[in-house]
């Protein structure tokens, strides 16, 4: 590949997509190479690599193999839980894939079947994609945290030939009991006879022998055959990933093959600066977007080692966690969330125990999953005496928007901001009504159309939601769903969200989804989710509820009975704690209620009251209360 500066780099991406994005395929194994780069014939829905054929598990394994690294690790599993180390050499790692392919085959998986994944973080997680994506089938993974209301909507959308899971995961204060799940999901899902494959784990209750024909992982792949890898077209789906929209009902965000690896290999490089037989450790789940891509797919597809780790960055036994793997496997760059790093913070403000350890592999950090604040920035420089790079992304984009390319060009690092747009973003930040605002000026940050390869293709079944929800609002472009701005130097500012989602510890929520759900309390009339701002979690939900006329019923029972409500149907990672009772919420004469408002003078931010709000009197009756819950709560 050329290599060149950022702003060569990137002007090449947008003013010459074909030949940028042809050669960056260069770098893809492929059984037929794409000829060409874009297929715009049904525009605003693009393809990638039209014509191009390729395995994505081929590129992440076998492709390695075969270039001699079989004996290199691959995936190193760390968990903190049991205190367990494992690795995977390339050569292992695709022998268990392509033999839990056969497994799933013999159940009835096929090219473009769905694979619905429901796993702790345990290598079989990893394994269980990888053969997902060899048999050219489309996984779908749901993060463990989820209750089994949630999985149902996603089985029930996804339709998958096999449900993989395993007997639970391990939190620090509790072992979560996988199977009754599934097995209620289903049955929400109304596919109870689905075939599910289960990985036994020791000390759980449930086991696969009181599900019957739910299958033992370990038996099926004593008797697999391996699978080679099948060919697919480029744009033929990859995965599935569900992501909280502003309604109840989770978007199925769609990946291809082609560009997906495309995108993922050009970034290894280019802005993680990681490359074969490097170690990379992305401290998340496999259950979210960085999971998929730089926990699994991006280092693997690198020939990279990547390290999979079951434990939390504090209590795990203690806040040295992080350091300790780092130590122990050599990490060369790691990504986590800004929340994971408030958290090892707060515990050992000093980092005390990072002194006990080895850290010296250490090049880069990174952050994303929400805004990296600039204390916490200036914390971790100083602490781990690395450069600490901010980058913007969504589960939408599957790699970064903004970053600061360290492979490609190390540009300045500028407290707050994840740097300036990747190859292929035309970012833009516009007002209200389109126009493109001034530097400094806070706007809708939107991305022109066609987004570039490794994003979303569509969501799944569903080309009208996709356009609906992001094409619809700015012509021509993609609708992030962020606010910022840009400084004088092109850099980027990405300040919150312009819709009903929030970020609670770096997890993604949709506060509608929570309003759904207490809103079918027979004590409630209607209610207000707002994200309010958190010094640990960046966000946490706080419910405001309106009583139907009558009732008569104490605060506090209520708030037990919702809090187990939105802790049944969306699951315990939703965090939702805070119920306030309140007289009315306010609202716009057409209805819709004023959460921004509301969260601003919680917050104790400047706020102005449309000029729409139906009765001002609301607002007034609820100062005092917002602010008195915000201290409560904080
Ligand atoms: N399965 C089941 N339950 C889960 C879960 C999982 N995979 N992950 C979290 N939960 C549960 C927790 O047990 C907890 O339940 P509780 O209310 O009964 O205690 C609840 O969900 C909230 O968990 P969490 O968000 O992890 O909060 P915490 O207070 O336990 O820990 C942090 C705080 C900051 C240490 C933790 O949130 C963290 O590690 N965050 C990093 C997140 C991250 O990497 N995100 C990826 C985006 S890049
Ligand atoms: P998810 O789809 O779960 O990855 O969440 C994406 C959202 O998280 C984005 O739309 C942002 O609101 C927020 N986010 C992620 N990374 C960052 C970042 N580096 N800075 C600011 N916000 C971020």
């Amino acid at each position: 590949m050329v290599t060149s500066s950022y702003r060569d780099t990137y002007q090449r991406s947008v003013e010459q997509p074909e030949e940028f994005w042809l050669e960056a395929a260069g770098q893809i194994d492929w059984s037929t190479p794409p000829v060409k780069a874009l297929d715009a014939s049904r525009a605003p829905l693009f393809r990638w690599f039209p014509g191009g054929v390729l395995n994505t598990c081929h590129n992440a394994l076998d492709r390695h193999v075969a270039e001699g690294r079989g004996q290199q690790d691959a995936l190193i599993y760390d968990s903190a839980m049991l205190g367990v180390q494992q690795r995977f050499s390339y050569a292992e790692l695709t022998d268990l894939a392509a033999r839990f392919a056969g497994v799933l085959r013999s159940n009835g998986v096929g090219k473009g079947d769905r694979v619905v994944i429901y796993m702790p973080m345990i290598p079989e997680a990893a394994i269980a994609m990888l053969a997902t994506a060899r048999l050219g089938a489309v996984h779908s993974v749901v993060f463990g945290g989820f209750a089994p209301k949630e999985l149902a909507a996603r089985i029930r959308d996804a339709g998958p030939a096999v449900v993989v899971t395993a007997s639970g995961g391990i939190e620090p204060s509790r072992r979560i009991e996988y199977l009754p799940s599934v097995a209620e999901a289903l049955e929400l899902a109304d596919v109870p006879e689905t075939p599910v494959l289960v990985k036994a784990r020791e000390g759980f209750a449930a086991t696969t022998a009181d599900y019957p024909g739910w299958l033992d992982w370990d038996i099926q792949m004593g008797r697999a055959e391996p699978v080679a890898p099948v060919d697919v077209e480029a744009t033929d789906p990859l995965y599935i990933l569900y992501t909280s929209g502003t309604t109840g009902s989770p978007k199925g965000v769609v990946r291809d093959n082609g560009g997906h690896a495309v995108a993922l290999r050009w970034t290894l490089e280019n802005i993680y600066d990681v490359g074969p037989g490097d170690v990379m450790w992305t401290a998340s789940d496999v259950g979210w977007v960085v999971g998929h891509s730089y926990i699994v797919y991006g280092p693997l597809l690198a020939g990279a080692t990547t390290v999979l780790y079951e434990g939390k960055p504090v209590g795990t036994p203690d806040a040295g966690a992080f350091w300790r793997v780092i130590q122990d496997h050599r990490v060369n760059v790691l990504f986590t969330a800004p929340t994971a790093l408030r958290a090892i913070r707060k515990a050992d403000p000093e980092a005390e125990l990072l002194k006990g350890y080895d850290v010296s592999s250490l090049r880069t950090l990174f952050a994303a999953g929400e805004r990296l604040d600039s204390d916490t920035f200036q914390w971790a420089s100083r602490i781990l005496d690395v450069p600490v790079v901010d980058h913007w992304w969504q589960t939408e984009t599957g790699w970064a928007i903004c970053a600061n390319p360290r492979g490609l060009e190390q540009l300045p690092i500028k407290a707050g901001s994840p740097s300036v747009p990747m190859p292929g973003f035309k970012l833009q930040i516009l007002d209200g009504a389109g126009e493109e605002v001034e530097p400094g000026t806070e706007g809708n940050i939107v991305l022109g159309l066609p987004l570039p390869p490794g994003t979303l293709a569509t969501l799944w079944r569903n080309d009208e939601r996709y356009v609906s929800s992001y094409l619809q609002a700015f012509d021509g472009c993609y609708a992030t769903g962020d606010s910022g701005y840009r400084d004088g130097d092109g850099y980027v500012f990405v300040m919150g969200r312009t819709d009903d989602i929030i970020n609670v510890a770096g997890h993604r929520l949709s506060t509608g989804a929570m309003e759904q759900v207490i809103g079918q309390h027979p004590a409630v009339a209607e209610c207000a989710v707002i994200g309010l701002a958190d010094p640990l979690k960046g966000q946490r939900p706080s419910g405001y509820v309106v009583l139907k006329s009558g009732v008569d019923v104490p605060e506090d029972v209520l708030a037990k009975d919702l809090v187990a409500l939105v802790r049944r149907d969306i699951g315990a990672v939703a965090d939702f704690k805070h119920v306030t009772v309140v007289d009315a919420l306010p609202k716009t004469r057409s209805g819709k209620i004023l959460r921004k408002t509301m969260r601003q003078i919680a917050d104790g931010e400047e706020y102005t009251v449309p000029s729409t709000i139906e009765d001002p009197g609301v607002i007034d009756q609820l100062i005092g209360t917002l602010r008195v819950g915000r201290e409560q709560t904080g």
